[in-house]
């Protein structure tokens, strides 16, 4: 045999090995997951997927694999979870072993989990305990917070009057009074409408929600090496959250020139007044990164979320014009149509209560939950599934889920009231999602939409410029989030 032919058969031999070796290890990490369709090497299960409809796709494989299966995006290995139970029993009874993050390159380009939503351990801990009392003392779940939302609802309906009727679109007008209220938590001020940057500053918002659940967003999600080397739309989100890091920064050093340890006025102050208190700690996670980071995701989160879910809620009610007529009556009987509603008032509405309910069941804005992790190997329905694998905890498949709705295809209040009238309390609504990653603007983002919600309509009739039935429903975009049609209403004083 010639030397070259026998080298070259050693190295075979070797590469041969190498192959078996690695898949044997493959194997073991495997553990034992849940079933899924075979994927692909590099593409996943991509061909499966719909990548434009990822929530209907994601359901459909659930009908053959069963409600917890696995699916590989790209080359990233993801257990999907289906329905109410199999969510439950994950982020609720295991609650320690499911509450770690999962993978959003598309986010982490930009944060490099420097912040809540994206960071995992001891990290996310301190971060989130920390931006929770906080916010608590600035209000959350409070009179002084209720208070600073009734203003902003007041100077809200007053614009809407300035209208007089006349047809437009309310996006951005409901998304400066929304983010007003987490702009006087986060930066100690509010904005005026006409204020052109904060009109900038919030478009740039709704342009990223848009464009994180658009096609472009999942692909980059799902292949964010290759993606970052291709133009197209995607490269504009990491423009705008570089604005919106630059307008933070600004407010974070005009804060550090105003500074006063012994009276911190705002969010911004108090995470400076714990970075002076851990300067010395090499391991301190309070430092400007993180500040920014942080102020960021309470910023777009706050801002983003309530006011695609009133602007949902205002489409249904038009669509629906029997529903807002009996939201109109409940509002003349409880609160009358001169003083302001209140928080307090929410527990003498259980139809309207149930409304926004219904809004958030049904127009699902965050339909796929945001990806978590497993912080250890963890045992599931018998399967095994190796630390740090990637869980989608399908929020849509709960809110649709027929072992809990009566007819979740339908939007119907219903689904929130008990036979004598009274709210009732569902434990499939998973609008925040739930366990020990629930949102942490729950409380501030339940009192927005009541007061809101019921400030408008106590004021105003919603009428649509076409007929009801020709009121599209759908989302616009589905992925990340679901994002409504944009559409004109007139705003009817009552
Ligand atoms: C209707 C409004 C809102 C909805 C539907 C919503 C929904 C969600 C969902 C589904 C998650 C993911 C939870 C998980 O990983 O399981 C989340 C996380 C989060 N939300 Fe909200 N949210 C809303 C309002 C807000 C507001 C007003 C704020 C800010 C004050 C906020 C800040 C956050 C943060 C920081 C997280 C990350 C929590 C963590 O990873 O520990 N959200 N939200």
């Amino acid at each position: 045999m010639e030397l070259t032919t026998a080298m070259l058969l050693w190295l075979l031999l070797g590469l041969s090995c190498l192959v078996v070796c690695l898949h044997r290890k493959g194997q073991q990490k495997r553990g034992c997951l849940p079933p899924g369709p075979r994927p692909l090497p590099l593409l996943g299960n991509l061909l499966q997927l719909d990548t434009k409809d990822m929530v209907k796709s994601l359901l459909k494989l659930s009908e053959r694999y069963g409600p917890v299966y696995t699916l590989h995006l790209g080359s990233r290995r993801v257990v999907v979870l289906c329905g109410y139970q199999a969510v439950k029993e994950a982020l609720v009874d295991q609650a320690e072993e499911f509450s770690g993050r999962g993978d959003l390159p598309v986010v982490f380009r930009f944060t490099q989990g420097n912040d809540i939503v994206l960071s995992n351990g001891e990290k996310w801990k301190v971060l989130r305990r920390f931006a929770l009392q906080t916010l608590r003392n600035f209000g959350m779940g409070k009179r002084s917070l209720e208070q600073r939302i009734q203003q902003e609802a007041r100077c809200l309906v007053q614009e809407l009057a300035q209208m007089q009727a006349a047809p437009f679109d309310p996006t951005f007008l409901i998304s400066r009074a929304v983010s007003n209220v987490i702009c006087s938590i986060v930066f100690g001020d509010r904005f005026e409408y006409q204020d052109g940057s904060f009109l900038t500053l919030v478009s740039l918002i709704n342009q990223n929600f848009q464009l994180l659940s658009s096609l472009w967003g999942q692909m980059y999600n799902i292949f964010p090496g290759p993606m970052s080397c291709v133009p197209g739309p995607h490269n504009r989100i990491f423009e705008n959250f570089e604005q919106l890091r630059l307008f933070v920064l600004e407010r974070v050093k005009m804060h550090q020139e105003s500074f006063d340890p012994s009276c911190p006025r705002d969010f911004i102050d108090c995470f400076l007044l714990k970075m002076e208190q851990e300067n010395q700690d090499p391991l301190s996670y309070f430092h400007t990164e993180t500040l920014v980071m942080t102020t960021h995701n309470l910023f777009f989160a706050g801002t983003e979320t309530v006011s695609t879910t009133l602007r949902y809620g205002f489409v249904l009610l038009m669509k629906y014009p029997e529903i807002q007529a009996r939201v109109h009556a409940e509002i003349d009987q409880v609160i009358g149509r001169h003083r302001s509603p209140s928080a307090e008032d929410r527990s003498r509405m259980p139809y309207t209560d149930a409304v926004i309910h219904e809004v958030q069941r049904f127009g699902d804005v965050i339909p796929m939950g945001v990806p978590h992790a497993v912080t250890q190997d963890t045992h599931f329905r018998g399967f095994l599934i190796p630390e740090g694998t990637n869980v989608l905890p399908l929020l849509s498949s709960v809110h649709n889920d027929p072992t809990q709705f009566k007819d979740p295809a339908t939007f119907d209040p219903a689904h929130f009231l008990d036979p004598s009238g009274g709210f009732r309390k569902c434990d499939a609504f998973m609008a925040f999602s739930t366990g020990k990653r629930i949102c942490l603007g729950e409380g501030l983002a339940r009192m927005e939409l009541f007061l809101f919600f019921t400030s408008l309509l106590q004021r105003f009739a919603f009428t649509p410029l076409v007929r009801p039935e020709d009121i599209d429903i759908s989302p616009l975009v589905s992925g990340l989030g679901n994002v409504p049609r944009p559409y004109e209403f007139r705003a009817v004083p009552r």
